[in-house]
C-alpha cells in the first residue's frame, strides 16, 4: 500500500465498488452521454430565453438543487479518516469479538471525531464535549464504539436526551448561540437537573477545549459486556488513550483560534495524516465481573459515574492507527452512520437506560437523514458478506438472485439462520427481575461524590481553570436566579469554588453544604480493593 501499511480489505472494497477518478476522462451527464458544451445554456437565440430542453441544464442543475441531506442533529461538525486496529495479544478468554482475537490482524477502521454543540459551518475549538465514534470493520459484521472524549454523560435515562439537546443547542427564537455553552437555556436546564452535575466539571475543565484530535481521549460511557466462546459474560468498559498524550489549549488560545482558525482541528487532523505523521491510540478496556459489579459504591448502569481506575485499573489491549484521509468528505465523513447497537458476536450492551435509549434513536435518526438502505452507501458497507430478505426501499442498490425472498421457503434460494448458535450473534441471556417501573435505582441519585472527586484531583493551576469557565460561560447567563441556582448546586462539589464563583457572579456566597462536608467519599480509599480484574 502507498503509506506502507498494506491495502485494508475496506479500502479494497472502496476502490471496487465506489473510488473513481475523474482525471483524463470526459465530462458526461448523469446518465452517460458526453458533453460538449459547459459554460452555456440552451437557448432560442443568442439573446433568448434557456429552453426547457436542455437536458444537459436540467440535469446539473436539479442534482445541485438536492446536494444537502440533513446535519447530524447532534455532532454535526466532524472529521474523519481511515485506519486499522489491532489486538497486544488474543483476547479469547474474555471475548469472541473477532477484532480481539488474533495479533497478526488488522481490523480496518473509520473514526469520525466531531464536537455536539455546533452546526455542521461552526468553529472547532469552541468550549465542547468531542465525539469518538470508532467503525471496525470486522469478519463478523461491523461494530461501532460510539463514545465521547469525557467518560460520563449529562443524564442518566434517554429520555431525556431531546430536553437536553434542546437547552444546549441555540436557543430557538434567535438561533444564538453558536458554538458555546454560554447561554441561558443551557444553564437553566443544568442547574435544575443535580445528575449533570459531574458532566459540568468535566466540561469546565481543559478537557473540553483540546488543542488537537490527535490528543483526545476516547470513552465508551456504558457499561458493555464481553462475551467469551463459553457464553461467558462480564462487563467491560471500553477507553481510547492518545499515543500523543492529552493535551488542551488554554482558553484564550481556543478563543482566538476559534476566530482565526475556525478549522484547526480539523486542519490539524487532515495534515498530520497526509505528512505520515499518523494518530494512534491504544484501546484500553476496565473488565468487571458480573458477580463484583454490585460491590461496587454506585450502579455500573449510571452513566454519570465512571469506575475510579484505582479500582479497577485498565488494561491496555492494542492499538489504533488512522493513516489514510477520506477521498471525499460528503460520501465517506457525512453519510457515515455509527450506532452503538451495530454489535458483533462477543459483543453485547448493559441495562443501563442511556444506552438502551441509544439503541432505538441511531437506527431512527439513520432512516431520517440517510436513508432507508443506509447500510449499503460504501463507506457504510460490511467487508464481509451481506445475505438476507430485507428487499426494497429508496435507493436500494443490491441485486439479489434467485425466487425466494423469504424463510422458510422450499424453492430454492433464500439463505437460512446459522444451524449453530456457536457462530452467529447471539444475545446474552442476562437475568431480568422485579417488575415494569420507571423508578431508577437508589444509587442513582448520589450526584455529587464523582463531581468532588473529579474537582479534588485537579492541581490548583486546573481549579483554577474551572472556576474561570464557570465565570466566564456564567457571565454570559442574564437571570441572576439560574447563576445562583447554579453556584448553589456548586457548593454542594465544592464550598471554596462556589464562593469565588459567587463572587465572580454578582451573586451571594451560599453556606457551607452539608452534602459537601458529609464523610461519603466515593470510591478510592474508601472502597475495598475489588478483586475483580481479569489479568
Ligand atoms: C451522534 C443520539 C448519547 C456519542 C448522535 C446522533 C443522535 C444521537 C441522534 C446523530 C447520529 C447521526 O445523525 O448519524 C443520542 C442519544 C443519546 C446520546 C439519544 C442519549 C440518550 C450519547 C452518548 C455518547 C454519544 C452518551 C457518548 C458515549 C455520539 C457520537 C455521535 C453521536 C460520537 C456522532 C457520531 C458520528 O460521528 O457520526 N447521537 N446520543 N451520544 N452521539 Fe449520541
Amino acid at each position: 500500500g502507498a503509506l506502507g501499511v498494506g491495502m485494508t480489505e475496506k479500502r479494497q472494497q472502496l476502490n471496487q465498488i465506489a473510488v473513481q477518478d475523474n482525471a483524463n476522462t470526459v465530462l458526461t451527464t448523469s446518465s452517460g452521454v458526453p458533453i460538449t458544451t459547459v459554460d452555456d445554456s440552451l437557448k432560442a437565440g443568442e439573446r433568448g430565453p434557456t429552453l426547457i430542453e436542455d437536458f444537459q441544464f436540467r440535469d446539473r442543475m436539479a442534482h445541485f438543487d438536492r446536494e444537502r441531506i440533513p446535519e447530524r442533529v447532534v455532532h454535526a461538525r466532524g472529521s474523519a479518516a481511515h485506519g486499522y486496529f489491532q489486538v497486544y495479544e488474543s483476547l479469547s478468554d474474555l471475548t469472541r469479538a473477532a477484532p480481539f482475537q488474533d495479533p497478526s490482524k488488522k481490523t480496518p477502521v473509520f473514526v469520525r471525531l466531531s464536537t455536539v454543540q455546533g452546526s455542521k459551518g461552526s468553529a472547532d475549538t469552541v468550549r465542547d464535549v468531542r465525539g469518538f465514534a470508532t467503525k471496525f470493520y470486522t469478519d463478523e459484521g461491523n461494530w461501532d464504539l460510539v463514545g465521547n472524549n469525557i467518560p460520563v454523560f449529562f443524564i442518566q435515562d434517554a429520555v431525556k436526551f431531546p430536553d437536553l439537546v434542546h437547552a444546549l443547542k441555540p436557543e430557538p427564537h434567535n438561533e444564538i448561540p453558536q458554538g458555546q455553552t454560554a447561554h441561558d437555556n443551557f444553564w437553566d436546564f443544568v442547574s435544575l437537573l443535580p445528575e449533570s452535575t459531574h458532566m459540568l466539571m468535566w466540561i469546565m475543565s481543559d478537557r473540553t477545549i483540546p488543542r488537537s484530535f490527535r490528543m483526545i481521549n476516547g470513552f465508551g460511557v456504558h457499561t458493555f459486556r464481553f462475551v467469551n466462546a463459553d457464553g461467558v459474560s462480564r462487563f467491560v468498559k471500553f477507553h481510547w488513550r492518545p499515543v500523543l498524550g492529552v493535551h488542551s489549549f488554554i482558553w484564550d488560545e481556543a478563543l482566538k483560534t476559534a476566530g482565526r482558525d475556525p478549522d484547526y482541528l480539523r486542519r490539524d487532523l487532515w495534515m498530520s495524516i497526509e505528512m505520515g505523521d499518523f494518530p494512534e491510540w491504544e484501546l484500553g478496556i476496565q473488565v468487571i465481573e458480573e458477580s463484583e459489579a454490585d460491590k461496587l459504591p454506585f450502579d455500573i448502569l449510571d452513566a454519570t459515574k465512571y469506575i475510579p481506575e484505582e479500582i479497577v485499573p485498565i488494561r491496555y489491549i492494542g492499538k489504533m492507527t488512522l493513516n489514510r484521509n477520506p477521498d471525499e468528505f460528503f460520501p465517506e465523513t457525512e453519510q457515515a452512520v455509527f450506532h452503538p447497537g451495530h454489535l458483533i458476536p462477543g459483543i453485547d450492551v448493559s441495562e443501563d437506560p442511556l444506552l438502551q435509549g441509544r439503541l432505538f434513536s441511531y437506527t431512527d435518526t439513520a432512516f431520517h437523514r440517510v436513508g432507508t438502505n443506509f447500510n449499503e452507501l460504501p463507506i457504510n458497507r460490511p467487508v464481509c458478506p451481506v445475505h438476507n430478505h430485507q428487499r426494497g426501499g429508496f435507493m436500494r442498490h443490491t441485486i439479489v438472485k434467485g425466487q425466494a425472498n423469504y424463510h422458510p421457503n422450499s424453492l430454492g434460494g433464500g439463505c437460512p439462520a446459522l444451524a449453530s448458535a456457536s457462530k452467529g450473534y447471539v444475545h446474552y441471556p442476562a437475568p431480568v427481575i422485579g417488575r415494569k417501573t420507571s423508578n431508577r435505582a437508589g444509587s442513582f441519585s448520589d450526584h455529587f461524590s464523582q463531581a468532588r472527586m473529579f474537582y479534588n484531583s485537579m492541581t490548583d493551576t486546573e481549579k483554577g481553570h474551572i472556576l474561570g469557565a464557570f465565570s466566564f460561560e456564567l457571565s454570559k447567563v442574564s437571570t441572576m436566579g439560574i447563576r445562583q441556582r447554579m453556584v448553589d448546586l456548586l457548593n454542594k462539589v465544592d464550598h471554596d469554588l462556589s464562593v469565588k464563583l459567587a463572587d465572580n457572579l454578582g451573586v451571594k456566597a451560599p453556606e457551607k453544604s452539608e452534602v459537601e462536608s458529609s464523610t461519603k467519599v466515593l470510591g478510592v480509599a474508601a472502597s475495598p480493593a475489588l478483586s475483580i480484574i481479569k489479568s
